[in-house]
Formats: C-alpha cells, sequence, structure tokens
C-alpha cells in the first residue's frame, strides 16, 4: 500500500447507508484512494441505524460501488484494499451511551478526525451534543453537513445555533455541491485571472445574465422529501444563488475562504426585495404535467409513485434577480430552473451590450451583440459568440456570428472530470473551507426566498402548469419577452 505524503483522516461517516452516502460519498472516497490522496492509515467508520456488521456493510459497498463506478476505473486490488479501510457501527443517534465507541475506533490520536453527517438536519444538534458528551472531539475535528440547511431562514438559524453550541464556525463545511464543480471553480479563474473580462464585467457592457439550470429526470422516487421543499428551497437558495454570486462578486483580495465568502455576501444583501408587486413580472412557478422525457411517456408531477393529488409544490421556477449596486444596477439575472425539462443543462449566459454606434446592414442590427456561454454541464467549456465579415466576394460587409471555442475535454487532455465530491471531501481534509458555505450566507440566502415564498402563499396562487419534456410554463417565456428578451435555447 503506497503511503501518500497527507495527513492521516479518520472520517465519521453518519448515515452510511443512504442514498447520498452510496451513490455519492463512497464513490468519491474510493476515487481519491485510487488517486493515492487518502493517507495509508485513513480509515472510515460508517454509521448507521440497521443491525448489520462490517462484513455485510464491505459486501454491500463491494456491489455499489461496481454500480457507480465506470468498470474501466473498478480496480480489484485497489477495490478490497478501500473495502479494508471501511468498518460498521450500528448507532442509534439518539442514544448518547452508544457513542463511547467511537472513541474506541479512532485511529492515530494526531489525525483528522472528519465527521460527516449524511443524516436529516434535524438530527445535526443531537448528534453533535452526543459526540461532545462522549468526548469524541475536539477543537480540531471538522464536520461537514448536507444541504438543506432548514426549511426557511429561521429553521436554519436553529439548525446553526446547535452546531454552533459544539462547533466553531472555522470546523463547519456545508456543503453545496454545486462549488465542488470544475466548471463552477472555473468561474474564479475565468472572472479573475482574464482581465480581458474583468474590465468588461458591469452594468457598463453587459445587458443581462441568464442561469439556466435543467434536468430532464423527475422526482425519482424522493416526492416525501422534495414535494416539502419545492424547486425554489431544493435549488434556488443554494446551488442557484451560489452560481449568480460567483458571477455577480467583486474580486476577492486573495483566494482565502473568508475573501471569497465575503464578497459572495455582498451580493446576496444587495439582492432586490421581490415584493409582491413584482411577483407577476418577477417570478413564475410551474408543476410539470404528464409528456415525455427522452422520447417516452413519462407521468405528470401529481401522478409521481407516492404522491398527494393535491399538491401545489412547485418543480419550476423563473425569476428576474436584480442586483442592487454600482456594478449591476439595471442588469438583470433570468434564472431558472426546473425537473422534467427537455434536458440536462446547466449554462451561464452573459449577453455583452451592442457597440455604441452600429453601421453595418440594419437588418442584422439584432446580431451585434456578444455573448459568453459557459457551459458548467454536460460538454463542459465556454463559448464567446463574435462577429466577423462573412466570406465571399458577394457578401459585402454582411456579418456573421461564429464560436471561439474552448471546450475542456479536447482543449486540455483530462482523462476524467472528478466528482464534485472527491474535490469537497479532499479540500474538507485539507481543511480549506472556501468551496463551503459559510453561516451568513445561508442566512442571506433563505431571507431573500423565504419572501418569495411568503408571497405565493398570500396568493394562494397555483403552480402553472407545463408539459414533461418542455422549457417550463409558457409564462416562463414571456417574463423575458416582456423585456424584449429571449431564453438563449429559444432565441
Ligand atoms: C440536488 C437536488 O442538490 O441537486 C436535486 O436536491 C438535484 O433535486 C441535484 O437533482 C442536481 O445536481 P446535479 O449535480 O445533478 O446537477
Amino acid at each position: 500500500m503506497a503511503k501518500s505524503n497527507y495527513t492521516q483522516s479518520d472520517l465519521m461517516l453518519f448515515g452510511a447507508l443512504g442514498d447520498l452516502a452510496q451513490r455519492k460519498l463512497f464513490p468519491a472516497l474510493y476515487q481519491l484512494d485510487r488517486s493515492g490522496l487518502l493517507d495509508q492509515g485513513s480509515r472510515i467508520l460508517a454509521i448507521a441505524r440497521d443491525s448489520i456488521d462490517t462484513g455485510e456493510l464491505r459486501r454491500l459497498l463491494d456491489k455499489k460501488l461496481r454500480e457507480y463506478i465506470k468498470p474501466e476505473e473498478c480496480d480489484e486490488v485497489l477495490l478490497r484494499r478501500f473495502l479494508q479501510r471501511v468498518d460498521y457501527l450500528y448507532l442509534d443517534f439518539t442514544d448518547a451511551d452508544g457513542y463511547q465507541s467511537l472513541n474506541s475506533w479512532r485511529g492515530a490520536p494526531d489525525s483528522n478526525l472528519i465527521v460527516y453527517l449524511a443524516a436529516p438536519p434535524s438530527m445535526y444538534g443531537v448528534i453533535a451534543r452526543n459526540l461532545r458528551a462522549a468526548n469524541c472531539c475536539s477543537s480540531k475535528t471538522r464536520v461537514v453537513v448536507e444541504k438543506p440547511i432548514g426549511h426557511d431562514l429561521a429553521s436554519s438559524q436553529v439548525i446553526n445555533d446547535e452546531l454552533g453550541e459544539v462547533y466553531r464556525e472555522n470546523q463547519l463545511f456545508r456543503i453545496d455541491h454545486y462549488l465542488g464543480k470544475e466548471t463552477v471553480q472555473n468561474l474564479i479563474a475565468l472572472r479573475f485571472a482574464n482581465n480581458l473580462f474583468a474590465s468588461q464585467w458591469d452594468q457598463n457592457h453587459i445587458s443581462h445574465v441568464e442561469i439556466t439550470v435543467a434536468e430532464s429526470v423527475g422526482i425519482e422516487g424522493r416526492w416525501g422529501y422534495f414535494d416539502k421543499a419545492g424547486q425554489i428551497r431544493d435549488m434556488i437558495q443554494n446551488h442557484l444563488l451560489q452560481l449568480l454570486c460567483l458571477i455577480a462578486m467583486d474580486p476577492p483580495s486573495d483566494l482565502s475562504a473568508d475573501s471569497i465568502r465575503d464578497e459572495k455576501v455582498k451580493v446576496l444583501k444587495a439582492l432586490r426585495e421581490i415584493t409582491p408587486d413584482l411577483m407577476e413580472s418577477h417570478v413564475v412557478r410551474g408543476q410539470y404535467t404528464a409528456g415525455t422525457s427522452n422520447g417516452k411517456p413519462v407521468p405528470g408531477y401529481l401522478e409521481e409513485e407516492g404522491a398527494n393529488k393535491g399538491s401545489a409544490t412547485e418543480t419550476f421556477v423563473a425569476l428576474k434577480a436584480e442586483i442592487e449596486n454600482w456594478r449591476w444596477s439595471g442588469v438583470p439575472f433570468y434564472i431558472r430552473t426546473g425537473k422534467r425539462l427537455p434536458e440536462k443543462l446547466s449554462q451561464i449566459i452573459i449577453h455583452f451590450k451592442p457597440a455604441p454606434h452600429y453601421i453595418f446592414d440594419p437588418d442584422q442590427k439584432h446580431l451585434a451583440n456578444n455573448k459568453l456561454i459557459i457551459r458548467l454541464q454536460p460538454d463542459e467549456g465556454m463559448s464567446l459568440k463574435i462577429l466577423t465579415k462573412d466570406q465571399g466576394l458577394d457578401k459585402g460587409m454582411r456579418l456573421r456570428q461564429g464560436p471561439l471555442e474552448l471546450t475542456f475535454s479536447e482543449t486540455f487532455d483530462t482523462d476524467r472530470i472528478p466528482d464534485a465530491y472527491e474535490r469537497l471531501l479532499w479540500e474538507v481534509m485539507k481543511g480549506n473551507q472556501y468551496l463551503f458555505v459559510r453561516r451568513d450566507e445561508v442566512e442571506h440566502a433563505w431571507r431573500w426566498v423565504d419572501q418569495v415564498i411568503a408571497n405565493w402563499n398570500d396568493s394562494g396562487e397555483s403552480p402553472k402548469r407545463y408539459a414533461a419534456g418542455t422549457w417550463g410554463p409558457v409564462a416562463a417565456i414571456a417574463m423575458i419577452t416582456r423585456d424584449g428578451r429571449s431564453w438563449y435555447e429559444d432565441a
């Protein structure tokens, strides 16, 4: 077994038999091991409330890892070595006495201890208190928690207070897995390593910004969770607002966690409140009905397994966000996200303003603004649409729009893009918080989203219907058309 240069980390994984752990966390840990990033002595304690033993867990993981890892990345020797690192502990999370056995499991006393709570947020407080009572953590312990942190500002404060009673902010790693995506981090490089863009990044040069995070899947057996959350809590409060922050924030003075997070918080604080009179022009919520997805008929949200037929939960949201500061005054950010849209696609489009004086054929004037298309997934890359002269003697000075194209997989010879969870776990092991969300970010995001939800509740309006496999309710198209614009795909 190769010894890596990295500090030994012991990971206690609460909720180890859940979907997140099985589908994302264990595969990510295996990949870290495969890349030589786990120290020889690093161990994983899988903790859950099922009466199985370590042997059974390893057999289960052996099966699941083969399901979630590409066959060419599944090395028999590495897999066996990885499974040897994992032990299982049955624990009722509320049983304080049970936590005593955690201490005897620890390896080297000076190893990093990481506690990963892949458990319901309502359990975070009790787990934290029980760990403290059993003397299982120190000021060096790092605690990883998953979204959603609450379902509104007040409940997120309760959860954060409970965690804060036991851990300091610099021990808490709140995950938003979008921040672990390679292309999302690239937004920082794109903006702050290229003066070409830095000097153009404001209301003098940009007319508007679009952010689309579309999924073709429906609710996939998660109806119980999703129906209480809806798309605004599940996606906008976290992933979409984080993307908006990375696009809109001012340059941080360095790459430290707090420099970046301070700038993101300023954006969240500057978001214009969407008051009841703005709801009609600024917000559209939708719910999918039966339709087709990838050529196959699919049921509507209310016909999914386990559905409550009267649910008014939204599966689609389009919003016009405005940032009230010098940089972005008058530049709308149109954001939309939904389930059962035509394809899985996350992209950001920066629409630059046209040149101040136009001298070409009047019928081509609509072409005259550059666009930067940032493809977050799939087909990761970016494309800058620029105007050139059309070729040929007969074309005169006719214009043509073409891309300056950067497709990461073609330009850089990377064999694989690591999954977001690999990067995030790796950053936790290194103790670097810049890809994790600070408490005040969570709270400002809730504050903004809460007022939209309150307005929905007060209006009593139902979400607008859209057929599965379409780009959401017609009202979402009308929202942007009213401003004389269109969503990029529809252009
Ligand atoms: C999760 C949401 O945070 O992100 C899911 O809870 C959503 O509803 C998922 O499907 C999307 O993530 P990704 O990485 O597939 O775009």
